[in-house]
């Protein structure tokens, strides 16, 4: 048998070369090449060029496919499971992204663990931590996490081979960047590496049929470290999100061969590891403040409402050009509200710092949260509470350029969640339904929040 040669590929334009260059020669970027194995090329065969060289397959009509209705393998960890779809797929691959220190290896220890003791085979392979790290979370955490088998181990071929031998029905690999393929020279974490690594376990894990949990670091801008080819060879990807600072976490499904990607759940960090916070809308609503510039946002979290305090602050600064902070949404969109609540809502902020902040370390990823948002910073600039009353005011809906307010999804869930828990009307974009107090522009939402007050203080 022929041994695997190996190319460098670029990353950025996809050229090969035998040897590695700083500089790619295909498209002149700078430190794109990445090693990688090669299985050889077989010898061609006399009338090469378009000739035929293997025996053709017979396609099947996809309804006479037999397809066998497979049992998903229960972490029972309620909220890691819905995100999943139900549950893991066996022989399938999920890589679970997220920043240092948020909890990878305490979910991943904690489902495994689950798994043992439900009667599944399953294994912990960590090249990171030794065996005795390992142990030492074990015993914080509940259930049969002491009775999973772990391998410390950074070989690429170790850890297949014991795989191989072993045979898990589920397996953790923590971390993809930790392994090291022997026949590339690159460090172990290189996009090279990455990729090998990743690949090779897909293939034995198809083949054996062992569900893979493969942890991934993320880089400090958010994205999984290594290439993005690694989202497209595995089933599923999900994100452990959160600040390290703060207790709460969100995990959310990227993407999913087997589930919707609109899943997502939450967890506390205690103690006694991950737990999961099913009633999140209660303790957020609990802890929301009734002072200028605190608003409750319906907000959805996947399928389900969730409702969170967003923060804002207005204060005079000495900086050109002053700032603009925001925690928990995105930057871009905090620019845009400020935009247009000066152009269209008469509410300008000026030459004020203006700071934003979601509280409970939760990430709103959605348009709904414009809203929220512009009233907030419009009641810390004019200095008013929003709505009247004990209770918080809660609202949602996107802002559009011309100050209209618009339509989210799932209005009406929305509007229950805030019912729940007594915050009605709730602030929302006209047809909204029953329990809003509808509102067509961004002027009109502010007169419902925060009635016709005087012009804004920090203009
Ligand atoms: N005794 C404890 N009580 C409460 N929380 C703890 C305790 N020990 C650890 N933690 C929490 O667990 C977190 C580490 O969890 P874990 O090791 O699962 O993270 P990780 O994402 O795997 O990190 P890394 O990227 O380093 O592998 C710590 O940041 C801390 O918040
Ligand atoms: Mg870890």
């Amino acid at each position: 048998m022929p041994r695997p040669t190996t190319v460098f590929t670029c990353a950025s334009c996809g050229h090969e070369e035998p040897k590695w260059h700083g500089r790619c020669p295909g498209c002149g970027e700078w430190n794109t090449l990445a090693e990688e194995a090669r299985a050889p090329a077989a010898p061609a065969r006399r009338g090469g060029g378009t000739a035929v060289r293997a025996a053709s397959a017979r396609p099947v009509r996809l309804a006479d496919v037999q397809a066998v209705k497979i049992a998903r393998l229960q972490t029972a960890i309620g909220e890691l499971d819905r995100v999943l779809g139900g549950g893991l797929v066996p022989g399938s691959l999920v890589l679970l992204g997220g920043s240092p220190g948020i909890g990878k290896s305490t979910l991943t220890s904690m489902a495994l663990g689950n798994l043992a003791g439900a009667g599944r085979r399953t294994l912990y392979i960590s090249g990171e931590e030794s065996a005795a790290q390992i142990k030492l979370r074990a015993e914080r955490l509940p259930g049969a996490a002491l009775e999973v088998p772990v391998l410390a181990e950074t070989d690429l071929d170790t850890v297949l081979a014991t795989l191989d031998a072993e045979r898990p029905e589920v397996c953790v690999v923590d971390s993809v960047q930790t392994l090291h393929a022997g026949d590339l020279t690159g460090a172990a974490g290189s996009v090279g590496q990455v990729r090998e690594v990743a690949d090779r376990i897909t293939r034995l894990a198809k083949a054996r049929d062992i569900a893979v949990l493969l942890v991934g670091h993320v880089t400090k801008e958010g994205a999984l470290a290594g290439p993005r080819v690694l989202e497209h060879l595995v089933d599923c990807v999900l994100q452990f999100e959160g600040e390290r600072e703060r207790t709460y976490r969100t995990l959310r499904a990227l993407k999913n061969r087997f589930g919707s990607t609109s899943e997502a759940g939450v967890f506390e960090m205690r103690q006694g590891g991950l737990v999961e916070v099913q009633d999140a809308s209660a303790r957020f609503v609990g802890e929301a403040t009734r002072a200028p510039g605190s608003v409750v946002l319906a907000a959805m979290e996947g399928s389900r409402p969730l409702l969170v305090e967003v923060q804002a602050l207005v204060s005079p600064s000495e900086l050109v050009p002053p700032r603009r902070v925001a925690n928990g949404i995105d930057r871009n969109r905090l620019a845009l509200v400020l935009a247009v609540l000066g152009r269209h809502a008469g509410v300008g902020v000026g030459s004020a710092d203006v700071f934003v902040n979601v509280a409970g370390g939760v990430r709103v990823d959605e348009p709904g949260a414009d809203l929220a948002v512009a009233l907030a910073v419009a009641s810390a600039a004019r200095g008013v509470v929003a709505g009247s009353g004990e209770r918080p005011i809660a609202c949602f809906g996107e802002i559009g350029l011309t100050g209209e307010l618009r339509t989210v999804a799932h209005p009406e869930r929305r509007l229950a969640e805030a019912a729940k828990f007594g915050l009605t009307p709730t602030v929302a974009p006209t047809g909204a339904g029953r329990g809003a107090a509808e509102a067509g522009t961004l002027r009109a939402a502010l007169r419902a929040a925060l009635g016709a007050a005087p012009a804004a203080r920090a203009a």
